[in-house]
């Protein structure tokens, strides 16, 4: 993919026009946009947010403190809203909006393991244990602990490009598991019934999805597992599975295709999870920490 942005610019140097402000967080994914209200967003800026969005990956908005009806209006300028969990019910009364929230009691969240309930706090990309995993997710910081609770967010092209010719040649064409049954079964137990693209989900099946995929909108290929969901890669042998996975597990969350946010309250952070894993950095304590996270719905892997 040719690069859309080099380093650090404003959007008045790109070929749409704008306002918005830009500051790059690490070479290849993570930049900071100002200079724009998220509720009053133009044609060209929406499609400039597009373009920067799809070369950076994630894109941080401070200080934009959305309600949940322009937190849903904002997402919805970028694609099809969907369901924000096909087993995780959404906050009562919003149903597309996802609280991620670690100290929640709901009884839902009660009813968890504790590792299930802690699952945000290990590298994952979102919801891939289903065809046709999310695009995308627009995060609003509602609740920051005066210390902690970053997130990370890992580019999985460069990742990809990383790897020794051989390596990518090798990787091409294999296939892996996905499966949310470890993550999510205790709570689908509990409530009986989520919902996904519309339809009830009573049980949680493997998947299957490409062990590198190639993105729809840029070209870009990219590694495609995550410990979170992926459980072995079908072409290999348990054991070569497990070691490969296990590298590239190590090497898809490598320093150098990081970015580290800290984030203030009101902030928005908009991803593309296509492209991506992701961490929350499990260090604030029982400081309060809520996000609400809307989802914008995929495609299948390819
Ligand atoms: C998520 O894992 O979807 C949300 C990440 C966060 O809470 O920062």
């Amino acid at each position: 993919m040719g690069s859309l942005i080099e380093g650090d610019v404003t959007m008045s140097e790109m070929p749409v026009r704008s306002e918005l402000r830009t500051r790059a967080l690490s070479y290849s994914i993570g930049t900071i946009v100002d200079g724009v209200d998220l509720r009053e967003l133009s044609p060209i800026e929406i499609d400039a947010i597009r373009q920067l969005w799809l070369e950076r990956k994630v894109l941080f908005f401070p200080g934009q403190h959305l309600d949940a009806d322009s937190h849903l209006a904002f997402a919805a300028h970028f694609g099809e809203i969907s369901e924000g969990h096909p087993v995780i019910p959404g906050i009562p009364g919003n149903p597309r909006i996802f609280q991620i929230d670690y100290s929640d009691d709901r009884e839902v969240y009660a009813s968890y393991g504790d590792t299930a309930r802690t699952a945000g706090l290990d590298w994952h990309t979102d919801v891939t244990f289903v065809e046709r995993p999310p695009m995308g997710s627009i995060l609003s910081a509602v609740a920051i602990p005066p210390s902690g609770g970053d997130t990370m967010f890992s580019d999985q092209g460069a990742a990809f490009a990383a790897l020794s010719p051989r390596m990518q040649d090798f990787l091409e064409g294999l296939t892996a598991v996905h499966d949310g049954q470890q993550a999510f079964q205790y709570a689908l137990d509990f409530i009986g019934a989520g919902t996904w693209e519309g339809q009830e989900v009573t049980s949680l099946k493997q998947v299957i999805h490409p062990v590198v995929r190639t993105h729809p909108e840029t070209g870009q290929r990219s590694l495609f597992v995550n410990p979170g969901f992926t459980k072995r890669i079908v072409e290999l042998d348990p054991s070569e599975s497990e070691m490969l996975l296990g590298f590239l597990y190590r090497h898809a969350v490598r320093p150098e295709f990081t970015v580290r946010y800290h984030w203030t309250q009101g902030d928005v952070g908009f991803w593309d999870n296509r492209a991506t894993q992701h961490a929350v950095v499990g260090d604030y304590g029982d400081q309060a920490r809520i996000i609400q996270r809307v989802t914008l719905r995929g495609d299948e892997p390819r």
